[in-house]
């Protein structure tokens, strides 16, 4: 896809997620999904690039998720279990991958989480993230994911640190959209190296292939 729908441009969750279903349509069995996200763990830097271990659903808490409604069997059951969401298989071979590519210095594993936008979080939002054990915040990305398992996909996701998110009340810093931009220039090329690589080797995981 070139871009996405967010929640927070007024649109429903189940637009959000049409596109992923289309996909599943189409034989696709791999999603490999990317985002920009604020960094709430510590030891996280702007430029980090974080795969999503696990993510937690703070819009779905609310009500706001793309599968309530009527349950269409075509795709999925009615409960999906959301416990291994993210393959664990693809995530230790995107950490060998960048390990080989001498970017082990700027990638991390972590927990995303979502929330709907579109303004950016408050100290107190923040703080209340961070003991959730949420190690990045942005505004996508979950619902897509969700559907996706739901159906079947197998999912990946890197989510690039664009900003660190202020959990201090005396901190200057203000984040802003720009910043956000042109750290995900900066990464651009690292990001699609990652993927590139992933994918040109991820089929070797259904072969059962020793990939090292
Ligand atoms: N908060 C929410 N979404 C974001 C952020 C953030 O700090 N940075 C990039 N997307």
């Amino acid at each position: 896809m070139q871009g996405r729908f967010h929640l927070y441009e007024g649109y429903s969750l189940c637009k959000v997620t049409f596109p992923v279903r289309i996909f599943k349509l189409l034989g696709v069995e791999t999603l490999i999904v990317t985002n920009a996200s604020g960094g709430l763990c510590p030891d996280f830097k702007v430029g980090d690039i974080m795969l999503i271990k696990d993510h937690i659903n703070l819009p779905g808490f609310a009500g706001q998720h793309p599968l309530c409604g009527p349950n269409d069997e075509r795709f999925g059951i009615r409960f999906p279990c959301m416990s291994d969401a993210y393959n664990k298989d693809l995530r230790k071979l995107a950490l060998e991958i960048s390990q080989e590519l001498n970017y082990t210095n700027f990638v991390r594993e972590g927990v995303y989480c979502m929330v709907s936008g579109p303004n950016f979080e408050t100290i107190a939002e923040a703080r209340m993230l961070q003991i959730l054990g949420c190690d990045s915040v942005g505004m996508s990305t979950v619902p897509e994911v969700t559907v996706a398992k739901h159906c079947g996909l197998r999912v990946f996701g890197l989510s690039l640190i664009t900003n660190k998110v202020s959990l201090d009340y005396s901190r200057e810093e203000k984040v802003n959209h720009e910043e956000v931009l042109e750290i995900s220039k900066m990464r651009a090329e690292h990001l699609q190296m990652m993927v590139n690589t992933l994918i040109a080797r991820a089929h070797l995981l259904d072969e059962g292939i020793n990939v090292n």
